[in-house]
């Protein structure tokens, strides 16, 4: 599904922006998709597409610390790997 239309970005490549890139604003994801603003009405969906990212993947890296308490933490771009 498109989120930004003027830039043909789409909520994969906002995942993957946070995901491989370490996207944490809306800028940071224009720019991991080497991308400009221009209308900036997808602004409020990037942004709560970013947190609903990094929310999922604490939430995914509680889970796999409760399940192996001995094991390290992952990080971000092993536990999407994973998840995928
Ligand atoms: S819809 Fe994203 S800049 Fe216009």
């Amino acid at each position: 599904m498109y989120v930004c239309v003027c830039n043909g970005i789409r909520e994969k490549d906002i995942r993957r922006a946070v995901l491989e890139d370490g996207a944490r604003t809306p800028l940071d994801v224009f720019r991991a998709c080497g991308a400009t603003p221009q209308c900036r009405m997808c602004v409020p969906d990037i942004r709560r597409l970013v947190e609903d990212v990094l929310a999922e993947t604490v939430a995914l890296g509680q889970v796999c610390a409760l399940a192996r308490p001995e094991a390290p933490a992952l990080p971000a771009a092993e536990v999407a790997r994973k998840a995928s």
